[in-house]
């Protein structure tokens, strides 16, 4: 209405120059349209993309995608895993099968086959370096330590790939004595890195379908976790909780695919093409019926492997044709709580912690009598 009073006044106005007026007007009309359109359009690129970007570093931070960057700076490794066929494959004269990250091409080393004989309800799976027997000891004395919750058998195992570096002989032989001495270590035999967590996730897959099928439940859930297993078999135990194709955790929606080749989380178009990952858990901890692990190691062969371990896991769970499910009470899944406060401990399920000595010292208070 204003504009058109304005061009109504211009036209009463017999000036000359009318229409240079008139031509200028309307580039200054058009130039101002872009302007607001341009200011529009990175508002609404830095709200959508850079802010979940951010955040998702953030939280990746705090999540296992920490461990060691030398990896990620040789560029030739990077590769290893993302240049492979999803198809048999000829490898140092062995035989790959399916892909790199299948869990056919290892073996155990370490193994407990028969640890499943008593039908556990819930089995916790802890992907964890051959070097760190702090955070093994820490949760050994933790909530690993628990045998049995509202009555139903929990157990937990460790899940290593080979030692390296110079003394791996050594650390094979302490890895060893700390399997008699507690037998609850596993170790497969594919180079144990950063870079290879599908790989150890997909092992604890085989392990589970393969020695375990007779647990209800099963968790992956890193060794820098505090859970809380009273929490975790309530929510296991409630009647709306499905026995089968069932996976939860704290669920990831809409993830970009990291582009950028400087990124730890760098996954190549040729690797992962689509842009946003399918829906998945973050890696941190999720836990699922214990029908999936076979399923899913059965539809890894079709699923050409990337090194987003949750993301990939994802991948295999939509595959299956299901989506991962929220957790009844969103917040038990958290990765950063904050401050210690007892009574946020006493109510989620998992969340991350700093360091296997943070694990101990809240254990210690959570137990203490009140
Ligand atoms: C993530 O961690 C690295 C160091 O490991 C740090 O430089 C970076 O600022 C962190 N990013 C966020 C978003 O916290
Ligand atoms: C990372 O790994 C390399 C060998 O792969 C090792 O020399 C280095 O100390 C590690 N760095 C950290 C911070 O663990
Ligand atoms: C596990 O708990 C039992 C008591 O239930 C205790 O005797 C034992 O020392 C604990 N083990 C560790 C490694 O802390
Ligand atoms: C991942 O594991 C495979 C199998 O052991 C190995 O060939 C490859 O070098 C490893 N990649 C990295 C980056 O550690």
């Amino acid at each position: 209405m204003a504009i058109k009073n304005i061009w109504h006044s211009l036209a009463q106005d017999r000036c000359p120059c009318i229409h240079q007026f008139k031509t200028a007007f309307f580039l200054l009309l058009t130039l101002t349209f872009l302007l607001l359109a341009v200011a529009y359009a990175s508002d609404f690129t830095l709200d959508t993309i850079t802010f979940p970007k951010t955040w998702f570093t953030k939280i990746m931070n705090q999540t296992h995608y920490k461990v060691n960057d030398s990896i990620w700076a040789d560029h030739n490794q990077k590769d290893t895993l993302a240049h492979l066929p999803n198809q048999q494959i000829q490898q140092r004269g062995s035989t790959i099968s399916y892909h790199i990250a299948h869990p056919s091409n290892y073996h155990y080393i370490l193994d407990e086959p028969d640890k499943c004989q008593q039908s556990p309800f819930l089995v916790l799976m802890v992907p964890v370096a051959p070097h760190q027997v702090e955070a093994r000891n820490a949760i050994r004395s933790t909530w690993g330590n628990e045998s049995t919750v509202q009555g139903n058998a929990v157990m937990t195992l460790f899940l290593v790939g080979l030692t390296g570096g110079s003394d791996s002989e050594k650390a094979q032989q302490q890895l060893e004595e700390e399997s008699r001495q507690h037998r609850d270590l596993l170790q497969s035999n594919f180079v144990d890195s950063y870079y290879n967590l599908t790989i150890k996730t997909m092992v604890i897959m085989d392990w589970l379908a393969t020695r375990c099928p007779q647990a209800s439940f099963s968790m992956k859930v890193d060794s820098d976790m505090y859970l809380n297993l009273e929490n975790l078999v309530t929510l296991l135990l409630a009647p709306n909780t499905p026995r089968q194709n069932y996976i939860t955790g704290m669920v990831m929606w809409n993830r970009p695919v990291i582009r950028d080749t400087n990124s730890k989380w760098y996954v190549s178009e040729e690797s992962y093409p689509e842009p946003i990952y399918p829906t998945y858990l973050l890696g941190m901890g999720y836990v699922f019926s214990n029908d999936l692990p076979e399923k899913i190691v059965e539809a890894s062969k079709e699923i050409k492997p990337f090194n987003i371990e949750d993301a990939y896991v994802g991948a295999c769970v939509k595959h299956l044709g299901f989506a991962p499910s929220s957790p009844p009470d969103p917040s038990q899944f958290r990765a950063y709580l904050g401050q210690y406060k007892r009574e946020d401990f006493l109510r989620v399920i998992t969340t991350i912690l700093g360091s296997p000595q943070q694990l101990i010292d809240i254990w210690k208070d959570l137990k203490r009598p009140t």
